[in-house]
């Protein structure tokens, strides 16, 4: 597995204002998903390109097509719905599967309570969305999830990565390789990321 984390300034500005302890709903909502939209965009790098000749405004052009690449976008919910948005805003055309993850409070293992895939998976890349790699239990899940599904290329798009999340996915599916905002130091015992953004979830629907 690999893990990117993106340097370029407007990422590195983004990310800071996130931080700050008395930002707006309005304002994280707004951040995280101009975030999503530069994750995305540095995760669909390698796609391949075509050759195609159109009708041009002055006749006949040859142009660049991204070169039959299926795309699902996969929100672990909820807080991966915050980052949606802007995702389908750089790859418009991508369907949307979804996932939802709670955590079993006797065995404390993740437990999935909604599964809602399109089709054709072995045909797609799956970006997979959530703020937050913590302990990576919802991520790994997702993954798990998606395999038996069929999908073989698989990629994770999060704002904030802690070095345990990234160690548990490297160990269950090295295949992966997990975009970045930041990489963070450490979970707390209540298995928040330090410094991170606190509950993204909270913070992107208002409910703290
Ligand atoms: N989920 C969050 O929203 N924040 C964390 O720091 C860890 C998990």
């Amino acid at each position: 597995m690999s893990v990117k984390q993106i340097n370029h300034p407007l990422v590195r500005h983004k990310i800071g204002l996130m931080r700050e302890a008395d930002v707006s709903t309005k304002k994280f909502r707004e951040l995280t998903a101009e975030l999503a939209r530069l994750l995305a965009y540095e995760a669909c790098q390698d796609f391949e390109l075509e050759a195609v000749t159109i009708d041009g405004w002055a006749g006949p052009v040859e142009v660049e097509r991204i070169k039959g690449k299926k795309v699902t976008v996969v929100p672990i919910l909820r807080a991966g719905l915050g980052m949606l948005d802007g995702v389908l805003d750089m790859i418009p055309s991508a369907k949307v599967s979804v996932v939802g993850i709670a955590r079993n409070e006797e065995t404390l293992m993740p437990a999935p309570y909604v599964e809602k895939f399109v089709g054709n998976l072995a045909e797609r890349m799956a970006l997979i969305i959530d703020p937050m790699l913590a302990t990576g239990g919802s991520m790994v899940a997702t993954v798990d999830m998606l395999k038996r599904a069929g999908c073989r290329q698989i990629r994770a798009l999060v704002l904030v990565a802690a070095p345990e999340g990234i160690r548990l996915m490297e160990e269950k599916h090295p295949d992966v390789t997990i975009f970045t905002a930041s990489i963070d130091s450490h979970l707390n015992e209540h298995g928040y990321i330090i410094p991170g953004l606190g509950d993204a979830g909270d913070k992107i629907f208002g409910t703290k």
